[in-house]
């Protein structure tokens, strides 16, 4: 006899460790036609929680988050997410667990033929909002990101510092309950890469929406340790006293595994080879 289709019996399953974290993978393996890309990998995300995941390039970083989200299904282990899981689980209710998430993609990822304000917007549109109520967070999500000047405009005629800010601002826009960055800064500019460290800041300090950040450069996950959006100054400033930000925590992929899993405190303590070279 079949086996019965899966359905979403998340919660009948999902031991109670998992409940209150963001997301939860146990065990996570994942290949394509090569070597295993993922190999047994676990690790949580707390609510309110900006993960830094760190790695060479190549190591499986866009898979990992592909696979938070159930772009991608791992070949074993389990991945909760928002508590439920999603290891199997129906596209359907996948698609719903994944409109409470919002995802950057590493190129941006915006449609040429529509306007900015069509591509921020069509999330919303797709749920049939009304037209106007659209406009309204479009233009509220476009002045998060410091962009409403280019509500009429295409993407073609912005720089990559601007796309990524429309990319961001896509987001955000129906106040997603967990974020996804996929190298935000990636091909930009040091100037254009700190506008975008401020927002990613910005958007953790001022809504606390917990986060799973991948970057290969360290300079942007060391600045948002140590930084914090300052809302009456406007704008992201060092933390006093050499402090560092508690929730911002790190993840390093080395050859399919995680070798790391930590505060920043930990990171630059460690004594491993491996990581030694890698932050040298
Ligand atoms: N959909 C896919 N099909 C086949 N191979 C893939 C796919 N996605 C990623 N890979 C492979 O998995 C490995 C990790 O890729 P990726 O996660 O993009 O690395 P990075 O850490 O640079 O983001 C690479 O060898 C890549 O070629
Ligand atoms: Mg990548």
């Amino acid at each position: 006899m079949a086996p019965p289709l899966p359905t979403n019996q998340a919660q009948v399953n999902t031991p109670i460790s998992a409940s209150d974290q963001v997301v939860v993978f146990e065990s996570v393996s994942i290949r394509f036609n090569g070597p295993p890309v993922l190999q047994d990998v676990s690790f949580q995300i707390g609510p309110a929680e900006t993960r830094i995941l760190l790695g060479p390039a190549g190591v499986g970083k866009s898979v990992l988050l592909k696979l938070a989200n159930g772009l991608l299904r791992p070949d074993s282990g389990r991945i909760f997410l928002f508590g439920q899981e999603i290891t199997h689980m129906h596209e359907e209710a996948l698609l719903q667990l994944r409109m409470r998430t919002g995802m950057v993609f590493q190129e941006s990822a915006l449609f040429d033929s529509l306007t900015v304000r069509d591509n921020v917007g069509y999330q919303l549109v797709e749920r049939n909002l009304p037209e106007e109520e659209v406009s309204r967070r479009v233009r509220e999500a476009l002045q998060f990101v410091e962009l409403g000047h280019t509500y009429d405009l295409l993407p073609a005629s912005l720089s990559g510092g601007m796309r990524r800010r429309v990319a961001i601002a896509r987001a955000i826009i129906d106040q997603p309950a967990f974020l996804l960055y996929d190298s935000p800064t990636g091909g930009l500019d040091p100037v254009t890469s700190h506008t975008i460290n401020e927002l990613v800041v910005k958007e953790r300090d001022v809504y606390a929406t917990p986060a799973l950040l991948v970057t290969h450069r360290l300079q942007d996950a060391f600045t948002m340790a140590t930084h914090h959006y300052d809302s009456e100054q406007g704008k992201m400033v060092q933390l006093p006293d050499g402090q560092i930000d508690p929730k911002t925590t790190f993840l390093v992929l080395h050859e399919g595994r995680i070798i790391f899993d930590g505060s920043t405190e930990a990171l630059l303590a460690s004594e491993d080879p491996f990581l030694k070279e890698f932050l040298a």
